[in-house]
């Protein structure tokens, strides 16, 4: 079987190689860290040996909740926020028919995700489009308590017992939440739905491979068991027993710090392929949250290429000099389509006549990889041999693992995310939320 491959040399026209390779001792000491619990925020490790601790009991109550679900259901909402909704929506848009709506024979109920914002709109329109129709909800919350997906689980609930009468809605919900805290744990215990447990030591971005993401993914049809081997064979590969050289996760996480040293303050995530476009969210999501703290981190950002070359591009070629790119690319497509040959070649492309699309997207990426190079854009690479379950199994956990090493390098905690309750606290305070009484003085006198 083969591997994703990391590719970092055209970044060493930009920082020096011997630069790169001396993080060999502080990356393996990041790794130990991470592997022995001995940094910081170590009670957020559960993700860590996810892979390899998955139980095969474990997995097939996922695999038969989800074919009861699939049995039940035309649609499944999956309701969550950031870590809770990121991985699964993005596992399951690489994976899917592009054009999933429209198939006419499904095999499975199409998975649509609410409690990602508060949108009035948004959701007038799913409840409106759920009318008459049999649907499911999985509501994923670590913390339980956590508005937007609270705000829809009431939504919909109700929508739900209403279509369906409240005994036959309680075989239609899945919650996913805290062993023993938290509002939704409550009502789950309470109205006796069935559970799946997110552990206290997984947190939210780190948390696809747990039931957070498996429950959807399994939903969606996906092979669960492959893309576990496969985060499976990378834990293993960038164990702390895997020399620095040989280790993926150790030297992206060493090259984009030195890249950041050298002050490339943004990494953009590059796909060639618009199946990726949420790998990059949850990406997003992973890094951002990890390092952006302490006044520190790498800004992350996204780019679906070749679309955003005709927006985006000209200030990557051109823009200021702070930006590096990271591409993932996918070496051979699922599907082949030729272009024809036309007899009157009237738009000219009959040059391309009886070649796949997929080599003129090819082109596109390396053409486009030697304008960002002559345009100072230092490049990196990752490379899945196939778009399936088992290499984005290995994307998923070598960019976790990459993140954890790559926190410690920087000299944060990549497993808090104390910016993130800023805004609830304003939120609440407007909104008049009981104990929020004096914030909500202090706010209203601002306004
Ligand atoms: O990574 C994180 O911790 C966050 O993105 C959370 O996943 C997100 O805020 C949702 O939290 P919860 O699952 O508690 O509803």
């Amino acid at each position: 079987m083969e591997n994703i491959k990391l590719t970092i040399d055209k970044a060493f026209g930009f920082v020096d190689k011997k630069l790169v390779e001396n993080y060999n001792s502080a990356a393996q000491k990041a790794n130990e860290d991470l592997q022995k619990g001995t940094g910081k925020g170590s009670d957020f490790l559960g993700w860590l040996h996810l892979p390899s601790e998955t139980s095969f009991e474990f997995l097939a109550d996922i695999e038969n909740t989800a074919k009861i679900l699939c049995e039940r259901c035309e649609v499944v909402i999956c309701i969550g926020i950031g870590g809770s909704y990121l991985g699964a929506k993005a596992v399951i848009d690489a994976l899917s028919n592009s054009f999933d709506w429209l198939q006419r024979e499904r095999k499975t109920p199409i998975v649509i995700y609410a409690g990602q914002n508060i949108g009035e709109d948004y959701l007038f329109e799913l409840q409106n489009m759920l009318k008459d129709r049999k649907f499911g909800i999985i509501c994923i919350s670590k913390s339980g308590t956590t508005t937007e997906p609270a705000l829809a689980f009431r939504l919909l609930r109700t929508q739900l017992e209403q279509q369906q009468g409240a005994a036959a809605a309680k075989d239609l919900i899945v919650c996913i939440t805290d062993k023993s805290r938290g509002a939704l744990r409550t009502l789950a215990a309470k109205e006796n739905y069935k559970t799946f447990v997110i552990e206290d030591n997984i947190g939210g971005r780190f948390s696809v491979l747990s039931p957070v993401g498996l429950l959807p993914i399994a939903v969606a049809g996906l092979d669960l068991q492959k893309l576990i081997a496969g985060a499976q064979s990378i834990e293993q590969q960038t164990d702390i027993t895997v020399p620095f050289a040989e280790n993926i996760a150790a030297q992206y996480a060493a090259v984009r710090n030195e890249l950041y040293r050298q002050g490339k303050k943004i990494e953009i995530l590059v796909n060639f392929n618009p199946k990726l476009h949420y790998i990059s969210e949850w990406w997003k999501q992973l890094y951002g949250e990890s390092e952006g703290k302490d006044g520190k981190g790498i800004f992350p950002a996204s780019v679906d290429f070749t679309t955003d070359l005709h927006s985006m591009g000209q200030w990557i070629q051109d823009g200021e000099r702070t930006i590096f790119e990271t591409v993932i690319s996918v070496k051979t497509p699922n599907h082949t389509t030729i272009f024809p040959a036309w007899d009157e070649n009237l738009d000219e492309l009959n040059f391309l006549a009886g070649k796949r699309v997929d080599e003129v997207n090819k082109m596109a990426e390396l053409g486009t990889m030697i304008a960002h190079l002559d345009g100072g854009v230092p490049q990196l690479k990752i490379e899945l041999p196939l778009l399936n379950e088992y290499y984005l199994g290995q994307l998923i956990y070598f960019f976790e693992r990459a993140c954890g090493i790559s926190g410690y390098l920087l000299g944060v905690n990549p497993f808090d995310q104390p910016g993130v309750e800023a805004y609830k606290k304003n939120m609440f305070a407007l909104l008049d939320k009981p104990g929020y009484e004096q914030q909500s003085k202090a706010i209203k006198a601002r306004i």
